[in-house]
């Protein structure tokens, strides 16, 4: 049973933070055409699409997610020419450039802002979403934004509040002004002319403003969390076919909106054939810590696997008829998958790769960030001051407001820090891990064994096994196009799931705890062993039914593939 399936679902996706993904210039901080340089490496993992976070000329604040210019590049990053170079050179490997167009909100120094905050009557006047204050002379709203404090700032000069979903740098657009769609649509058209492969969209599920009334507190700040208020706002959908319409069709791109708690009973309504996007990032998997409450670091409670299987199996289901899954674990948002999934302590090798057998295996699109594949981990640096991230500081204030300790606030930042994403690629043994010969703007993560040099020498590195996998999922269809079912194992610190298609099965099981667990045998009875995550000199070991460990197996029906791992 043969299904037809796009470009980008039978590839993976690379997530790359430029910033910190290669410097060719020596500046400290990594360009476009450090990405051009390594874009045969990528083909080893069996990429299609490499999705960049902003590359556009912005004041950093939020490190490129405060937009300054829509239709630029950053001169940090290079040049336009760098741009089309890279996506040039990366077509002809087969590779697509992927834009993250973010239009919740601008930069407040994007020419629109500062045209908009002179006066009341300006012609961008109503560009963003400017309102009076209270008679106290209070915001309009007790709303905290997503990075703490009020989402209002008041303006001297035009004596208004802007709303901010974010950071007072990062001031809200106007969706009810057709112009501003205009312009948007505009500067996206302008990329899909350059050749670009797809979008991912920022934080989208925003633009659509609700009543402006006060909500009910949630902290003893007296605000209550903006994402309770505004997400996913009646109308939403109205904006975005026309989004659609206007970028989107007629092309063969792949689109992939962010968009947290998006309802399950919604989702037909955002992709698919009736939709507007091809993929949702949903974070019911991500969120595990934070179950039933905002993502706020100090309150991260422990949690069971069985949220995870759960999560992930509701996502599964919910996207078996409806659009398509991006799976992922790892962003530029997150904690390393194998600090934020397994148990303190677990082996690193092991702990990487059971997360890359699951990202490979399930169902839907896997989204690969840079480092991942080797392994990388968090950082846990001394101060709060060494941190650069603008929302570890606001965890960190806000935590000391809520009465933690001082060790207890930076324990909860070196959980959650995005910097522990955003630590400079390692791709070799020398200084700085070859990032850059001048000074990274971040220190390198410390263990230097976890380099692309080193692990692309070594047939049982947690590169090797990514590149096994990446090459395994060209091969049998199943892993694509397949259906997915979750297994129910006696021992649940197993996380097992078959996908079928026709008479094609594979099984995957993984073991996330430090002890043996077990499963039924006839659940792989007949089937090869297809991967697993233990050293090559252990595998004679491996008994059906049994997992080491932090074990990761894959089994499969298909006959031809106990072939032995090949640099490619
Ligand atoms: C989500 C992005 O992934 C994050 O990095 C950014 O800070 C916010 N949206 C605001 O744009």
């Amino acid at each position: 049973m043969k299904k037809s399936l796009k470009w980008w679902q039978t590839s993976q996706v690379y997530q790359i933070y430029p910033k910190s993904f290669l410097d060719t210039t020596g500046s400290g901080t990594g360009d476009l055409n450090g990405i051009t340089a390594r874009l045969d490496y990528l083909k080893t993992l069996g990429v299609g699409a490499v999705w960049m976070t902003p590359v556009y000329p912005s004041p950093m604040v939020d490190n490129g997610y405060d937009i300054a210019d829509y239709t630029a590049i950053d001169p940090s990053y290079g040049t336009m020419e760098d741009m089309e170079r890279l996506i040039a050179e990366a077509k002809k490997r087969g590779i697509r450039i992927v834009m993250d167009l973010v239009y919740n909100h601008s930069s407040d120094q994007h020419p629109w802002f500062l045209a908009s905050k002179k006066d009341r009557t300006n012609p961008k006047a109503d560009w963003y979403v400017w309102r009076d204050a209270k008679p106290d002379g209070s915001a309009p709203t007790n709303w905290r934004s997503i990075f703490g404090g009020s989402a209002w700032t008041w303006c001297e000069e035009r004596q208004q509040y802007y709303l901010h979903t974010f950071a007072p740098q990062q001031p809200d657009l106007n969706w009810a002004n057709p112009d501003v769609r205009q312009a948007l649509y505009d500067a996206a058209n302008f990329w899909l002319d350059k050749g670009v492969g797809g979008f991912r969209i920022d934080a989208i599920v925003y633009i659509k403003k609700p009543e402006f009334k006060d909500g009910q507190p949630d902290s003893n700040d007296g605000l209550v969390d903006i994402h309770a208020m505004e997400a996913n706002t009646t109308g939403i959908l109205d904006y975005l076919h026309e989004f659609k319409e206007n970028v989107f069709d007629g092309h063969d791109i792949f689109t992939v909106g962010e968009a947290n708690g998006v309802p399950a009973e919604d989702l037909d309504k955002w992709v698919g054939d009736n939709g507007v996007f091809d993929m949702l990032f949903e974070f019911s998997h991500m969120d595990v810590q934070f179950l039933g409450g905002a993502e706020v670091w100090c309150h991260a409670k422990p949690w069971p696997l069985t949220a995870l299987k759960k999560a992930l199996t509701a996502s599964q289901t919910a996207t078996a008829n409806n659009g398509w899954y991006p799976i992922f674990f790892e962003n530029h948002d997150q904690p390393r998958c194998i600090n934020h999934f397994l148990p303190e302590g677990a082996d690193r090798d092991l702990a990487a790769k059971g997360m890359a057998t699951v990202l490979m295996t399930l169902r839907g699109t896997p989204f690969i960030y840079e480092g991942q594949e080797i392994g990388m981990a968090n950082v846990a640096w001394g101060s709060i001051e060494c941190y650069n991230d603008l929302s570890s500081h606001n965890q960190y204030r806000r935590a000391l407001a809520e009465g933690h300790t001082e060790a207890a606030a930076l324990h909860s930042v070196h959980r959650f820090s995005r910097d522990n994403a955003r630590t400079p690629m390692q791709w070799t043994r020398g200084t700085h891990s070859g990032f850059t010969t001048g000074l990274p703007w971040l220190p390198v993560e410390h263990d230097r064994t976890y380099t692309v040099e080193n692990e692309a020498e070594n047939a049982d590195s947690v590169l090797s096994y990514y590149r096994r996998l990446a090459k395994q999922r060209a091969e049998i269809e199943c892993l694509t196009a397949g259906d997915y079912t979750e297994l129910l194992t006696a021992d649940e610190s197993i996380y097992a799931f078959r996908r079928t298609l026709g008479a094609e099965a594979t099984v995957t099981l993984v073991n996330f705890t430090a002890e043996t667990a077990s499963y039924d045998a006839d659940l792989v009875r007949g089937m090869n062993r297809l991967v697993d995550s233990y050293p090559t000199d252990a595998q004679a070991d491996e008994e059906p039914g049994i997992l080491r460990p932090f074990e990761a197996v894959v089994y499969t029906t298909v006959a031809t593939l106990a072939q032995p791992f090949q640099e490619q």
